[in-house]
C-alpha cells in the first residue's frame, strides 16, 4: 500500500509504483473529474496540482511523488464550484463538451497562482491545454474576467439565448 495526500486527505492505495497518477486518482481513488485524453502528456486533460504546480497526472508514475506531495484535484479545488475560477468559466459559459474543462480550470488556478496579473505571454506558456471544441477564447476571457474581478471586462461578450448579455 502507499499513501498519498489528495485534497488533503492522506488515503492509502494499492497501486504498482508505475501506475499513473490518473489511474490513482480515477480508478482507487474514484475522483473522475480528472480526465484522460491522451495518455502522453500531450493533451492536458488529466492535468492536477501536485504541490501547487499544474501536472499530467497521466505522465506522473506513483512512485515518483515524494511522500510530502499534495495533490488537489478539480474536485479539491471548492466544495461547490465556488472558486473564483470555477465561477469565471461558469459565468462566461466555457465548457462546450466540458471534456477537457477540469484540466483547462487546474491549468488557470495554477498559473493565477503563480501569476495573480498574468501577461498574454504568459497565459500562452501555461494554457497549453487542448479543446477540440475550440473554447481557447473563452478560456482566455475567463482568466481575464478572474484577473479583473469584473466579468464585463473580461473581453468578450456574451450573448445569452435569453436576449441578455454579460
Ligand atoms: S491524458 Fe494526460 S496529457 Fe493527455
Ligand atoms: S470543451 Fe469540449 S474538448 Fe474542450
Amino acid at each position: 500500500m502507499t499513501q498519498i495526500n489528495v485534497n488533503n486527505t492522506v488515503r492509502s492505495v494499492d497501486a504498482e509504483a508505475d501506475t499513473p497518477l490518473l489511474w490513482v486518482i480515477r480508478e482507487q481513488l474514484g475522483l473522475t473529474g480528472t480526465k484522460y485524453g491522451c495518455g502522453m502528456a500531450l493533451c492536458g486533460a488529466c492535468t492536477v496540482h501536485v504541490d501547487g504546480v499544474a501536472t499530467r497526472s497521466c505522465a506522473i508514475p506513483l512512485a515518483s511523488l515524494n511522500a510530502t506531495a499534495k495533490v488537489v484535484t478539480i474536485e479539491g479545488l471548492s466544495a461547490d464550484g465556488s472558486h473564483p475560477v470555477q465561477k469565471a468559466w461558469a459565468a462566461l459559459d466555457v465548457p462546450q463538451c466540458g471534456f477537457c474543462q477540469s484540466g483547462m480550470i487546474m491549468a488557470a488556478t495554477a498559473l493565477l497562482r503563480e501569476k495573480s496579473h498574468p501577461t498574454e505571454a504568459d497565459i500562452d506558456a501555461a494554457m497549453t491545454n487542448i479543446c477540440r471544441c475550440g473554447s481557447y477564447n473563452r478560456v482566455r476571457a475567463a482568466i481575464h474576467a478572474v484577473v479583473s474581478g469584473k466579468l464585463s471586462d473580461a473581453g468578450l461578450k456574451i450573448q445569452h439565448v435569453d436576449g441578455s448579455s454579460t
